[in-house]
């Protein structure tokens, strides 16, 4: 670990001696490949100069915590400029380009396996952490987004914080793995994003909806899936959790027996992300006031789902919901606990 702590000093070093070279380098692949509109380039040349400067500074004083604070402290502004991640991970790939040529200059053949794994080491460690704060302030707007399209709606306080947390405990008790509780955490905010498109006449009517007005409403569901699909398409960016949003939008009022809308899918055929919100979503409905009901027990709802297995839901999630709908109560009295605390402060 010392020796590998020496061995990137090293390396700081000659890159302090190297820098306007180095610069002038990544500039040069840069503009090759024009990947990057102007505003974009600017961004990341400043960018990429400060990453070079952090490089330099902390590596040479062999403070690897600093550097990489450095470095998540860029990718923050990178992601809040909007800069696609593909295009960010790009730069990393120069930056690793560059930093080889030097290497290999510079140290003898003998040594450089051994500076180069030292600095693949860190690289790697850098790539991880900035691609986590990245995506830290990118799921941060998602979430903002999906908290808008609620302010449009009638659903009450915290129900994308219930829903979700539901879902995950959901996902949990069928043995999903990590990245799937944490798409669904994600993303299952973003379930009705497509009310932003639907006219407030409709969505916020005090009554019952006419036959053609509900036909309206159902469009939620595609008018959600064809947005988020059109922000991957922009992003040319396939994020795994992105995919799980548009199978949830598209699909939480899918049934299990076909009746559902707005493709009238059935049994596995509805992806199983929106089997699961679809019951997280529903307990909350039930239990929630909602200007056209009054909130109904946790026993009611527990009564309710059970009748909806194999019709409504998924009879495997509804069995794993009935063992675990304890925890559903306890999300549920948590965040409604808090509701009462914060009412009252604006
Ligand atoms: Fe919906
Ligand atoms: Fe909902």
């Amino acid at each position: 670990m010392e020796k590998e702590k020496e061995m990137i000093r090293e390396v700081a070093l000659l890159f302090r001696k190297e820098k306007e070279n180095i610069l002038a380098n990544w500039l040069h692949i840069i503009q090759k490949n024009r990947v990057l509109n102007p505003q974009e380039l600017a961004i990341c040349q400043d960018g990429l100069r400060k990453l070079l400067e952090d490089f330099i500074v902390y590596l040479a004083a062999g403070d690897i915590a600093g550097y990489l604070a450095g470095n998540a402290k860029i990718a923050r502004q990178i992601a809040i400029n909007d800069i696609p991640y593909a295009k960010f991970i790009e730069m990393f790939h120069f930056f690793e380009d560059s930093y080889s040529n030097v290497l290999n200059e510079n140290i003898p053949a003998d040594n450089l396996l051994a500076y180069m794994s030292a600095i693949d080491h860190l690289h790697h460690k850098t790539i991880s952490i900035v691609s986590e704060e990245y995506f830290k302030i990118k799921d941060s707007t998602v979430f903002a987004m999906a908290k808008l399209a609620e302010l449009k709606d009638q659903e009450t306080a915290y129900h994308l914080e219930r829903t979700r947390e539901y879902s995950v405990a959901l996902a949990k008790s069928l043995n999903l793995d990590h990245d799937f509780l944490k798409s669904i955490f994600q993303v299952g905010p973003l379930h009705d994003i497509g009310k932003i498109g639907i006219k407030d006449k409709i969505l916020l009517k005090p009554g019952k909806l006419t036959p053609a007005e509900y036909e309206e409403m159902k469009k939620h569901t595609t008018i959600g899936a064809e947005a988020i699909l059109s922000i991957i398409g922009e992003q040319k960016v396939s994020r795994g959790y992105l995919l799980m949003a548009v199978e949830i939008a598209g699909s939480h009022h899918e049934k299990f027996d076909g009746s559902g809308y707005p493709l009238g899918l059935k049994g596995e055929d509805i992806p199983l992300s929106a089997r699961i919100f679809a019951l997280a979503d529903a307990y909350d409905a039930i239990v929630s006031k909602r200007p056209y009901k009054k909130a109904l027990t946790h026993e009611e709802a527990v009564k309710r789902i059970r009748e909806g297995s194999g019709t409504h839901f998924d009879p495997e999630i509804v069995g794993k919901f009935l063992q675990i709908s304890d925890q559903f109560q306890a999300i549920y009295n948590h965040y409604t606990n808090h509701e009462q605390k914060t009412s009252g402060q604006r």
